[in-house]
């Protein structure tokens, strides 16, 4: 069901800090138009619909009703995901939903199955790879220009201050969900990992700060993930987000620092930019290429059922400090 019209309206479900990224992006993405938001709390629905410039919807059901309305972003919390994309996609509208996508994998095939049912795009908000680098380096691996494949490191190290963290689940499914995703995205699924986690910086919120994976590939390659909201990385060619692939043949970097604006981020001590970036890649290719001319999505839900089993695994090697075939 491809959109013709001249303007793809958007709605937003939740309005906290990500729907400041994803305002802006839909403003950069050309032939869409923010309509409105919803968010819970009506004092936060109120500022930001004056800082987005549109409209303030009184209830979810309203904005996925309004037919100026085509596509609707779920951004609220995890735990509230799967009731909000089923509304909207029961409404006949195309969604993005945040990541992590769902709390479970069964969640996330019942978005799935209501998407297919209805022809409509539901598009897991698996921004990261949305960036020309991590394309290109997807392309050289598919077409052999690096050789075979040995090692593939996806490392995050951004500090994030407790009252941040507590409106999360901890590293493992808040950051390895990332992490997930782009291992699927350039080398594929792995069948065998490790895990482990520790609590480092907070004083009083229970869950972990850092998480480490250790994967062997499909082709006998090893992989390796660390997420820590622990510590910033300060050091020289930091890995603040560094995603790395090695081939026999070649190998390819992808790096936050590439880009980075002396001011603080929403949450970030400084400001990435590719964090915008992705995200403004992301919804300009959901709303412009999805929408409008039938692609794909670069990840699709079934990548996030596997980037939840693999979640899934790791705590499951936590709990029973053991190596889970997948
Ligand atoms: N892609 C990324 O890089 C990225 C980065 C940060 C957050 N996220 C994801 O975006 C989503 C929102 O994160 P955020 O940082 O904006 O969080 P936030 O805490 O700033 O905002 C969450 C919003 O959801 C609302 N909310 C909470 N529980 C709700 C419920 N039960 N029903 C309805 N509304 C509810 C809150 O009122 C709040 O406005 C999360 O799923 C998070 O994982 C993604």
């Amino acid at each position: 069901m491809l959109i013709q019209k001249d303007t793809i309206g958007v709605g937003l479900l939740g309005a906290g800090d990500i729907s400041v990224l994803h305002a802006r992006a839909v403003h950069k993405s050309p032939g869409a138009k923010l309509i409105g938001l919803w968010n819970r709390s009506q004092d936060r629905a109120r500022h930001r619909a004056a800082e987005f410039g549109c409209k303030n919807y009184a209830s979810p059901e309203e904005l996925v009703h309004d037919p100026a309305i085509d596509a609707v972003f779920v951004l609220t919390n995890l735990e509230s995901h799967l009731e909000y994309t089923k509304l909207a996609l029961v409404a006949g509208k195309h969604v993005l939903v945040e990541k992590p996508v769902g709390v479970s994998v069964g969640e996330i095939a019942e978005m799935q199955a209501l998407a297919d049912a209805n022809g409509l795009v539901c598009l897991p908000g698996h921004n990261y790879i949305y960036e020309s680098g991590m394309m290109r380096t997807r392309e050289l691996v598919e077409g052999g220009d690096l050789g075979k494949i040995v090692s593939a490191y996806v490392m995050y190290n951004i500090h994030h201050p407790e009252e941040v963290a507590r409106r999360y689940p901890g590293v493992v499914r808040q950051i390895l969900t990332h992490h997930s995703y782009i291992l699927l995205y350039l080398v594929g699924k792995p069948v065998e990992l490790c895990a482990m986690k520790a609590t480092l910086h907070y004083a009083e919120y229970p869950e972990e700060d850092i998480a480490m994976v250790q994967m062997r590939l499909h082709n006998g390659a090893l992989a390796h993930f660390c997420a820590s909201f622990a510590a910033d990385d300060h050091a020289a060619d930091p890995w603040t987000v560094m995603v790395k692939v090695i081939g026999t043949a070649g190998s390819t970097r992808y790096s936050y620092r590439d880009h980075v604006e002396i001011k603080p981020g929403l949450v970030h001590s400084q400001t990435y930019t590719a964090y915008q970036g992705s995200i403004t890649n992301e919804v300009r290719y959901f709303l412009v290429d999805c929408l409008r001319l039938g692609a794909k999505p670069l990840s699709s839900l079934e990548d996030a059922i596997t980037a939840q089993k693999m979640i899934e695994a790791a705590e499951e090697s936590i709990t029973n400090h053991s190596v889970i075939r997948l």
